[in-house]
C-alpha cells in the first residue's frame, strides 16, 4: 500500500464537487493515509467541517483565526503534510494559488508547502477552458503542481462537458502515481488481463460470471505507479478505466486471447487476473431463443486456455506469466497444481468466498520455491505484494 501512514492534507474549495471530498478522505484512509482536512470558507457552504472531523479524528482547519489552533496552522499542516490534495480546486481557488495568495487556511497551507501538491479541478466547461484560467494551470503546472482530471462527464447545471472532477478512487491513483510509487518498473511493459468474459448464447443472452475485474484494474494501476508501462485487456466491468494505461475492452474469451497475442510481442510480464468463462455455447444464435420445452440445454465447447497456452512457449520466448486460482476449496493444492499444468512463473491462490467481487481479499502466492501465505487486505494492496514478486522473477 504505497499510501500507508502517509500523511496527507486534503484541502477543498468551494465547488458543488466538494461532497465527494468527503469520499476521498475516506478513500486515502482505506489506503492506509493518515488525513487531516482543510476547508476554504466557501467549501464550508457545501459540506459541513464537523463531517470532516469526524473521519479524521481531528478538527477540520476552516479559519486562520480560530483561537482553538495555537501557533500558525498553516504552518504546521504544510510541514506535517506528505502531499497536499486539494479537491476540488475551484477557477477561482486556482487562480489564488497561481498567484501566491494566502488569504484563506487553504492557499496559506498552499503558499507555505514543501511537499508534492495535487490538484483536482471541478467547474464549468467554460470556466476550465477560459484563458485566464488556461494560464493559471499552465502556471501552477510550471511550479510543479501535479493535476488528477479535470475529466468529461456530468457538470452541476445539467448539462456534460470537460470540467468534471476526477472520481476520488481517480484522485488517490493521481496521488500514489505521481507523489509516492517506487519507480522499480521503470522500462517494465506489463499486461494484465481482467474481468469476466461474456459468452454470447443468443442476441440478448449470455454465460458470463461475477468477476467484478477489481483485482485487475489495482493491478493496472499498481504496475503504472511503479512506471510500467501498462497494457489492460478487460473484458465488461461496471469500473472507471484506470487513467495512464491502453485499455483494450473486449467480450468473450476469443476476443480476449487475439488482444493478448496482438500485445504479446511487446510484453515483459503477463498477469492473467480475468476470469476467463471455460466454455462457450457451440453456436451463439442469430436469433433468440424461444421458452419450449420444461428443460433445455445448450452444448458448451471449451474455450482456450489462454494463460496455459502461453506458459507453453519456450523460455526465454515467453514472457513472465502470473495467474490466478480461485477456488472454493484446497485453494492452494489447485495453486501448486495449475502453476505445475500452466509452466507459470507465479499463481495467486484464493478462496471465491474472500475475494470475488470485492474490494478486499486473502491470498497466497504459490510460487517455484514456495508459497506465502498473506493476510487480508485490500486489492490494491495485493497488487503491490504481487509487483514485488514479480520484480524479483525479472
Ligand atoms: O484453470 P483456471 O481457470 O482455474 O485457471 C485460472 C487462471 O488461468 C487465471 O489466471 C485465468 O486468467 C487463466 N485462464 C486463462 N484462460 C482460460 C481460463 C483461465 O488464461 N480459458
Amino acid at each position: 500500500m504505497t499510501l500507508r501512514d502517509k500523511q496527507i492534507v486534503v484541502g477543498v474549495g468551494g465547488g458543488i464537487a466538494a461532497f465527494k471530498a468527503v469520499e476521498l478522505v475516506r478513500e486515502l484512509q482505506r489506503r492506509g493515509a493518515k488525513v487531516r482536512v482543510v476547508m476554504t470558507p466557501s467549501a464550508c457552504r457545501f459540506v459541513g467541517p464537523i463531517t470532516m472531523t469526524g473521519l479524521t479524528g481531528q478538527p477540520a482547519v476552516t479559519d486562520l483565526w480560530d483561537p482553538k489552533h495555537p501557533g500558525e496552522i498553516h504552518v504546521e499542516l504544510a510541514h506535517w503534510a506528505h502531499a497536499i490534495v486539494i479537491a476540488p480546486a475551484t477557477a477561482n481557488l486556482l487562480a489564488r494559488a497561481a498567484h501566491g495568495f494566502a488569504d484563506d487556511a487553504v492557499l496559506a497551507t498552499l503558499a507555505c508547502a514543501g511537499c508534492p501538491v495535487l490538484m483536482a479541478p471541478a467547474m464549468h466547461e467554460r470556466m476550465w477552458r477560459a484563458a485566464a484560467n488556461q494560464r493559471n494551470v499552465e502556471r501552477l503546472t510550471q511550479d510543479g503542481v501535479r493535476w488528477a482530471g479535470p475529466v468529461q462527464g456530468a457538470l452541476a447545471n445539467g448539462t456534460t462537458g470537460m470540467g468534471r472532477m476526477a472520481e476520488p478512487v481517480q484522485i488517490a491513483d493521481a496521488l500514489e502515481r505521481e507523489a509516492f510509487a517506487p519507480p522499480d518498473l521503470a522500462k517494465v511493459r506489463v499486461l494484465v488481463s481482467a474481468g469476466p468474459t461474456l459468452e454470447d448464447i443468443d442476441p440478448v443472452r449470455f454465460i458470463s460470471n461475477r468477476s467484478s475485474g477489481r483485482m485487475g484494474y489495482a493491478l493496472a494501476a499498481a504496475a503504472r505507479d511503479r512506471g510500467a508501462s501498462v497494457t489492460l485487456v478487460t473484458g465488461p466491468t461496471q469500473l472507471p478505466l484506470p487513467a495512464g494505461v491502453q485499455t483494450v475492452q473486449v467480450r468473450t474469451a476469443l476476443e480476449m486471447q487475439q488482444a493478448i497475442h496482438n500485445a504479446l510481442r511487446k510484453t515483459d510480464v503477463v498477469i492473467m487476473t480475468a476470469a476467463v468463462a471455460d466454455y462457450r455455447p457451440a453456436q451463439a444464435k442469430t436469433s433468440k431463443i424461444k421458452k419450449q420445452g420444461e428443460t433445455m440445454s445448450i452444448e458448451l465447447v471449451k474455450n482456450p486456455d489462454i494463460l496455459a497456452t502461453l506458459g507453453a512457449k519456450r523460455k526465454g520466448k515467453r514472457p513472465v506469466l502470473v495467474g490466478f486460482a480461485m477456488e472454493t476449496n484446497d485453494v492452494v493444492a489447485y495453486g501448486r497444481k495449475k502453476l505445475v499444468q500452466k509452466k507459470a512463473d507465479l499463481i495467486v491462490a484464493n478462496e471465491a468466498s474472500v475475494g470475488f467481487g470485492r474490494d478486499d481479499t486473502q491470498a497466497t502466492l504459490v510460487g517455484k520455491r514456495g508459497d506465502e501465505a498473506l493476510p487480508p487486505m485490500s486489492k490494491r494492496e495485493l497488487a503491490h505484494r504481487i509487483l514485488d514478486r514479480v520484480c524479483g522473477l525479472l
